[in-house]
């Protein structure tokens, strides 16, 4: 039998995440579970290249901590682990930052429209790949699956890895893959399907559907959904239909169907009404369980900690022998 591939991805604990997040990410990782070895992490120093409040930051990371198990992440087949629990990450990504050219990450899409909404840019920011990159490349991930924006991070983390393979004349890094689902690789917002739902517009009334967000607040946001003046439901690339596609997007991704399928559970829709109410039901029955989950897993919080403490261990035992020998090939003396 060939050997597993090892799978590594992660999301920032930096507020609800929503379902963009789920579609994208959490749903395709469950799916796979069973047959990979992997790695799930609460990437928490990402979320400090931001700045954040203290408090709200450690609750939302033991939060995306509890759902990443509510969503069906299973500890006794993944590893899940809170980053800045493994020293190794940090570590890495300094000897890391001493092989990357900075014009590699002044070119990052992200960083240049972050930074442009930031009164006071963090160096941080500006290295937000580099610390990604290590986290993948240090468990030797032959794949990384994620959502359609993070594709140009996993990119740079190929550069990197075969940067230093050149360098030292080696194949120590393995050479990770982005995986980009066909369906819910980029969820728009619902409220302007433009732009692709956001943790930072999160807040906004209307804009995402948050997993932890109550039934009425879930209709209420596709009820208003930004859609066009028409009244055939179907899949489409004009721009102006951007609102229904993303609708049916989501109720294809959820459901599982194909585009013809898809369109034919509506085919007796009056109009978009229909459809919205519609695909706000099957979102609220999807997450219903979660929800449910979720709270019994937040109530206990000694459980929870055992759990990551668990995760941080088996994660430390793959990263820090890793980054140990990574010191070695680059010239640091190991401590005797
Ligand atoms: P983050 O926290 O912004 O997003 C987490 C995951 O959700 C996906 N995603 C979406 N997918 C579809 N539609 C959307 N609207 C949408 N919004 C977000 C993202 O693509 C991502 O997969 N840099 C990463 C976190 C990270 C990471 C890693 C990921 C740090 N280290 C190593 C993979 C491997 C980030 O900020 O994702």
């Amino acid at each position: 039998m060939d050997k597993k591939k090892i799978v590594f991805s992660g999301i920032q604990p930096t507020g609800n995440i929503h379902l963009g997040n789920y579609l994208g990410a959490v749903r395709n990782w469950v799916r796979e579970q069973a047959e990979k070895v992997n790695y799930f992490c609460i990437v928490d120093l990402h979320s400090l290249t931001v700045p954040q409040d203290p408090d709200n930051l450690r609750f939302q990371t033991r939060s995306l901590a509890a759902l990443y198990l509510a969503c069906g992440i299973d500890p006794e087949v993944s590893t899940i682990f809170i980053q800045s629990h493994v020293t190794a990450h940090a570590e890495g990504c300094w000897l890391l930052n001493c092989i990357t050219p900075l014009g590699w990450l002044q070119r990052m899409t992200q960083f240049k429209d972050k930074s442009a909404k930031q009164e006071s840019v963090l160096t941080g920011l500006l290295d937000y790949p580099v610390l990604m990159a290590g986290d993948i490349i240090f468990y030797d991930a032959d794949e990384v699956p994620v959502g359609e924006d993070q594709k140009q991070h996993v990119e740079l983390a190929r550069d990197i890895a075969q940067r230093f393979n050149a360098l030292y004349e080696t194949d120590f890094f393995v050479v990770p893959q982005p995986v980009i689902s066909k369906v819910g690789a980029r969820v728009m917002g619902l409220d302007d399907p433009t732009v692709k739902m956001s943790k930072s517009l999160s807040d906004k009334r209307g804009h995402a559907i948050r997993l932890l967000d109550e039934p009425d607040e879930i209709m209420y946001s596709f009820k208003r959904a930004v859609t066009d003046s028409g009244r055939e439901i179907r899949f489409s690339d004009e721009p102006e239909r951007a609102g229904v596609n993303n609708l049916l997007g989501i109720y294809q991704a959820i459901t599982g169907k194909d585009k013809t399928a898809v369109e034919a559970d509506f085919a007796g829709a009056r109009g978009y009404g229909d459809l919205k109410v519609g695909v706000a039901e099957l979102v609220i029955e999807t997450l219903r369980p979660i929800q449910a989950r979720y709270k019994e897993l937040m109530d206990d919080a000694a459980e929870l900690d055992r759990l990551l403490a668990h995760g941080a261990q088996q994660a430390r035992a793959v990263s820090q022998p890793k980054v140990d020998e990574m010191k070695r090939i680059m010239g640091l003396v190991l401590p005797g």
